[in-house]
């Protein structure tokens, strides 16, 4: 489950945000976030899957089913298959980069390229073409996905436990080094550094209020803590249909999360901030993070932070590399498996054919991302299932959990075996707080403004209209700023055209599924 949380998102995502939305004035909403979202909808989630589990369901539309006594829950469930496969397409193409730096790493190439060069040679992408023509980057898509069908055929213990075993530890070590080396960097001893790393850290972790009046900082924090713990996702109801019937999950939810954040805050905190830090000064971290997507900070800027600790330098691109790629493939895998556990035990599709299925699946998706990276698909992906889908499933289930299942119910499957006292406050946040603050999280990333709430406020008041910002959902769907950096709005469309299409597909998979169950039936 840690393996599943951990992923990109503690590494990439986290620090780009953090430092876009002013270092410690993030953390506040982040961390009440977590409390009153992230942890509750991971003992929800587990509760679903355990309860699933014991019916023969490790997927959710199977479990929704045992939810209640309506037709219509497990269509609830279709996002659990529609945003594992839609974000492994994208997921699993950011991974396969990490593959690729790591031996580019190794290979000295960061020694005499740009990064910022090689990275867009690297995806294929010129300026004004519609399609990228990625040679390299092709190649380790394909090994990338290759290597994930691979671990999946082998099944839960042989695969999936295996590489989390060996994966996860490393991977602290990777991080481990990692921060220590960038911590210790000193600005009278080593070449090129001009501040103290620790002053990244500062910015970073001193808690500062002023994040908690802006409600941009409180958007980005919550989407984060879905994205990070995967929760919204339905991978973890999955792992934990796994588990049995009086087997605890209240601990083990809680500590998963737990470790996840220690990764997330502690070690995702000190890598790529504290050495920017060291070698850009704080303002160059602000001012680089300010316009950047969430990947440029560990592909670009990390390579050519490297690239100036002398010997060094190959080592840390390994290190760095190495553990996104751990961190990549231990969530990669963890969405693969819902929807083989799908194939397997609602349509009767044997293990390696399922993996195969999954693969095929995301290869074609993943090659919308990879051939319209740059004209807005791979950003469209990343949008609409790892950001907006989340927060969609988690407010349904949030909902159906209490209402339908029933917070009694509900309160006993999550206690049920505990190995910790579950605080009795939990079961009031359950129903009432966490679905009322995901409800917020929705309705403000509808109409979330471009700039300052107040300012769009006035503006709205003195009849100039509401500013929306781009990335609200009624700016994407209106294609409010969609030409910037070359996107084109009928890429975007198509891929929404094509999501939506995915959706159906899945949607119709469960129906065909029950109906064959139904025919079944004596
Ligand atoms: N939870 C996974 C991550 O953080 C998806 O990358």
């Amino acid at each position: 489950m840690a393996g599943n949380a951990v992923g990109l998102g503690n590494f990439l995502r986290f620090p780009t945000l953090a430092a876009q939305n002013g270092g410690g004035a993030f953390l506040i909403p982040y961390l009440v976030s977590f409390v009153l979202m992230g942890i509750p909808l991971l003992w929800v989630e587990w509760a679903i899957g355990r309860h699933g589990g014991q019916f023969g369901h490790h997927s959710a539309p199977g479990m929704f089913d045992r939810l209640g006594g309506a037709r219509w829950l497990k269509y609830v469930g279709v996002f659990g298959l529609f945003t594992n496969l839609a974000v492994a397409a994208y997921y699993c193409y950011i991974e396969s980069w990490t593959l690729a730096y790591v031996w580019h790493s190794i290979a000295g190439t960061f020694r005499s390229a740009d990064p910022a060069a090689f990275r867009a040679q690297f995806l294929g992408i010129h300026a004004g073409s519609l399609v990228a023509a990625p040679g390299e980057a092709l190649f380790w898509f394909l090994l990338t996905l290759g290597l994930n069908v691979w671990i999946l055929s082998r099944g839960l213990v042989r695969g999936i436990e295996l590489v989390a075993k060996i994966g996860m530890p490393l991977l602290l070590v990777f991080g481990a080094v990692l921060a220590i080396r960038g911590l210790t960097l000193s600005p009278g001893r080593d070449p090129g550094v001009v501040a103290s790393p620790l002053a990244g850290l500062d910015f970073v972790w001193r808690p500062q209020l002023s994040g908690l009046a802006s409600p941009t900082t409180w958007l980005a924090a919550a989407g984060q803590i879905s994205f990070t713990l995967s929760v919204g996702m339905g991978s973890i109801h999955c792992y934990a249909a796994y588990v049995r019937r009086d087997q605890d999950i209240a601990l083990n939810a809680a500590s998963s999360g737990w470790l996840n954040e220690f990764v997330e805050v502690v070690l995702g905190g000190s890598i790529v901030i504290p050495i920017a830090t060291a070698f850009l000064g704080l303002e160059g971290v602000r001012a680089l993070a300010g316009g950047v997507d969430s990947y440029s900070l560990g592909f670009v800027t990390a390579p050519s932070l490297f690239a100036a600790m002398g010997w060094f330098a190959p080592v840390a691109g390994a290190l760095w590399f190495g553990l996104l790629f751990f961190a990549g493939i231990t969530s990669s895998l963890a969405m693969g498996q819902p929807v083989m556990a799908f194939l397997e035990d609602e349509l009767g599709v044997r293990r390696s054919r399922a993996a195969l299925v999954f693969g095929a699946a995301t290869l074609g998706l993943g090659l919308v991302c990879v051939f319209f990276y740059g004209s807005g698909a791979f950003g469209e992906f990343d949008y609409w299932t790892g950001t907006f889908a989340l927060v969609v499933f988690a407010l349904l289930e949030a909902i159906v959990f209490s209402a339908i299942f029933g917070i009694d119910r509900g309160w006993e499957e999550i206690t049920r075996g505990a190995d910790m006292r579950v605080p009795r406050l939990f079961r009031f946040v359950i129903r009432f707080v966490t679905p009322a603050f995901i409800a917020v999280i929705f309705v403000g990333s509808l109409v979330q403004p471009a700039g300052e709430w107040g300012v769009a406020a006035r503006s709205l008041a003195s009849g100039h209209g509401w500013p929306l910002a781009p990335d609200s959902v009624i700016g994407r769907v209106l294609h409010v700023g969609a030409t910037a950096g070359g996107r084109s709005p009928l890429v975007q469309d198509f891929t929404r055209l094509l999501l939506l299409a995915l959706f159906a597909g899945c949607a119709f998979l469960v129906w065909l599924a029950w109906r064959r169950k139904r025919a079944e039936l004596p």
